[in-house]
């Protein structure tokens, strides 16, 4: 800003007679009053986000993606797959506030290309047989029931061996990343990256019979909070808090809420889900959104197992982190 410039600046608001003039002369300078009413304010007595609660059925998006598959070269998209936008939101490729989920495919014989990206993510398998990921290097199955992980900047790309698709589901924390201004991405090199080793058992892999027998040893909450639940450990994404649980037939949990923002996959079972005014009737393989402070409650019609991934650790870690149950 030239001399000239300030000093007419200077001029105007010193010459301000009204606050209408005041107001005008502080947009021009890119400020705000912080005492004026707006129509959203800024403090709010509690959270009132703009995220809905939403329910993407399974039966539904894997036609969809088989539709993609015969449309969408694998080698052209660089992942064929359907990102689940909030109903509210849809101006942003976002499921929650802080997380981004979508469905994915992958045909055998195929090949997605490795790259790697800030953001971390990971995957809940579906269905697939004889599906991997090379995950830095290493070779990990991506079998019915598994989660596998592919923390922030490691190295990441998807094959497949099997007979049959392959059908999974992806969690990342995208939309936290582009709030905080830190997407870095990057295509390997090499396009596709070599195999260095073979590992069934990984760190970033929790295998379906493992998961199973950790649950055996769980106990429900005892005030009904939850069914059986346990932790899937991920130092390595410390954004996303990641665990099981188990409601066996019948159970139904407290109704509660939390400023966590939460997703649930379901990888077995069947049931229904109250979620504000929303009621879910859910299936193997189906998608529940529960945005932060919204009271909700699960009911289990036969055994069913969730995935449920949440940004409690980013809320516990800036305090924010609030619970209750009716
Ligand atoms: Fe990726």
């Amino acid at each position: 800003m030239n001399e000239t410039v300030s000093l007419e600046r200077i001029r105007a608001i010193q010459g301000v007679e009204t606050l209408e003039g005041l107001y005008d002369e502080a947009r021009r300078q890119d400020m705000t009053p912080g005492w004026i009413k707006r129509d959203k304010p800024i403090l709010t007595a509690e959270p009132t986000g703009s995220y809905v609660p939403a329910h993407w059925q399974y039966e539904h998006v894997k036609p969809a993606l088989d539709a993609a598959s015969r449309l969408v070269d694998v080698h052209l998209a660089e992942r064929r797959n359907l990102i689940l936008c909030n109903p509210a939101a849809k101006n942003r490729v976002a499921t929650t506030e802080t997380l981004v989920c979508a469905y994915q495919t992958i045909l055998p014989g195929e090949s997605a290309r490795s790259h790697r990206h800030s953001p971390h993510a990971l995957r809940v398998i579906i269905d697939a047989k004889g599906a991997y990921s090379i995950v830095n290097g290493e070779k990990t199955p991506m079998e019915t029931g598994d989660v596998v992980l592919t923390p922030g900047w490691f190295w990441h790309g998807h094959g497949h061996d099997g007979q049959d698709p392959a059908y999974w589901f992806d969690g990342l924390d995208v939309p936290l990343t582009q709030l905080l201004g830190s997407i870095f991405y990057e295509e390997h090199p090499q396009e596709f990256e070599p195999i260095v080793s073979v590992g069934a058992d990984s760190p970033f892999r929790f295998k379906r019979d493992s998961i199973a027998r950790n649950l055996d040893q769980a106990k429900p909450h005892p005030e009904g909070h939850h069914g059986a639940r346990i932790a899937l450990a991920a130092p390595d994404m410390p954004t996303m808090g990641l665990s099981m649980e188990r409601l066996s037939a019948g159970t139904k949990t407290r109704r509660q809420r939390s400023t966590a923002n939460e997703v649930l996959c379901v990888t077995e079972g069947s049931g229904e889900t109250s979620v504000g005014g929303d009621r879910y009737k859910w299936r193997r393989g189906d998608t529940i959104v529960i945005p932060a402070w919204i009271k909700h409650e699960h009911k289990a019609d036969t055994d069913a197992v969730l995935f449920r991934l949440s940004d409690e650790p980013l809320m516990r870690f800036a305090r924010y982190y609030r619970f209750e149950a009716d």
